[in-house]
């Protein structure tokens, strides 16, 4: 495995995951599809990003217990550590090195203007850090410190890895080709949405459909999710290309069609759909369910992982950071 990380056969993957704590439905249709099947055929790395959590919370326990969480439900969902090399990212400084250095190459405009910095400035207004506007380049530093070719993400990040390629570019631009221009690999999913059925599926506004809670918690929150808005009797057609509940049918069972033509028609109402939805998660899941909690009884196993992870891929950031200084005039004379 270490040779591989040094002198990969395969081209690499690189994906970031914020520790949010239990993974949710979004993560699972979005990127996790992704990073598992990826596995196979893919040189792959995947982090969580520990760094970027404390550009939205300063509660260290809860950074800490999110991190494990995330880790332990990666693993649960089938990342195989043997195959694929899962990490965390403050085990590997380096990062925030290469971000520094990548800051020194980025125009404050393009990082002022990325989507996600306008939407924390107000969704956070009492605490617009500025780790919130270098985000993205640490993001980009993640990613070209592996020259990783391929980054399975959700659609939502479709802007981060615009500008990665812009960051990378400019860096070869001024230094000479190193960096690997990264390319997004988005599941067949659209962005999902919460259970409020407007915003995309997030931890932070209380919106998820979660993977490993208790099957009553999943129902609730399957119960929760609001539908077709129009829809006011039973006995109306509902829109099933507007309901969220419809949608995600999609992914968990064969017969959309059905599904769809029944709400259509107002053969089903949302109650039903929605009820069947929950079992069949509920079902979906359960496999990972119990393997998360098996793994989460042998101690210090995530820990393990992690650590383990992040030495492997000691060699390539420190090779990484080595050209970067030889190239950007950092260090003794030459
Ligand atoms: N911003 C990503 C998200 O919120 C997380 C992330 C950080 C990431 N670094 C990354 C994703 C590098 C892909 C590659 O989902």
């Amino acid at each position: 495995m270490s040779a591989s990380v040094a002198t990969p056969s395969r081209s690499r993957v690189f994906s970031g995951v914020q520790p949010s704590g239990l993974p949710h439905i979004g993560n699972y249709l979005g990127a996790f599809r992704n990073y598992i099947a990826m596995q196979e055929t893919h040189d792959a790395i995947y982090c969580i990003v520990d760094y970027h959590a404390l550009t939205s919370t300063h509660d260290a326990e809860l950074i800490r217990l999110n991190t494990y969480e995330m880790a332990l439900g990666l693993l649960a969902l089938g990342l195989d550590p043997e195959r694929a090399t899962l990490f965390r990212q403050s085990d590997r400084p380096e990062h925030v090195e290469l971000s520094w250095l990548f800051a020194t190459v980025t125009p404050v405009t393009w990082v002022e203007r990325t989507p996600s910095f306008k939407e924390k400035r107000r969704n956070q207004p009492e605490d617009v850090n500025h780790g919130l506007l270098t985000y993205p380049i640490l993001q980009a530093a993640d990613i070209a410190i592996y020259h990783a070719k391929y980054v399975p993400v959700g659609k939502d990040q479709a802007a981060h890895l615009e500008l990665a390629r812009e960051i990378v570019r400019a860096w070869n631009a001024r230094y000479g080709d190193y960096f690997v221009e990264p390319r997004a690999v988005f599941t067949d999913s659209p962005i999902v949405k919460g259970t409020d059925g407007v915003n995309k599926m997030s931890k932070s506004l209380g919106n998820v459909i979660d993977i490993f809670a208790e099957p009553d918690v999943v129902r609730k929150q399957v119960m929760s999710m609001v539908t077709d808005t129009q829809r006011i009797l039973r006995t109306q057609p509902g829109r099933p290309e507007v309901c969220n509940v419809c949608q995600l049918h999609r992914f968990f069972g064969a017969d959309y069609e059905v599904i769809w033509d029944g709400e259509r028609t107002a053969r089903t109402g949302c109650v039903d759909t929605k009820r069947l939805l929950a079992e069949r998660m509920i079902d979906f899941f359960a496999s990972a369910r119990e393997r998360r909690a098996k793994l989460a009884a042998k101690p210090g196993y995530v820990e393990e992982v992690l650590r383990a992870g992040a030495e492997r891929l000691a060699p390539l950031a420190r090779e990484s950071m080595g050209e970067c200084h030889a190239r950007m005039g950092l260090g003794p004379l030459r």
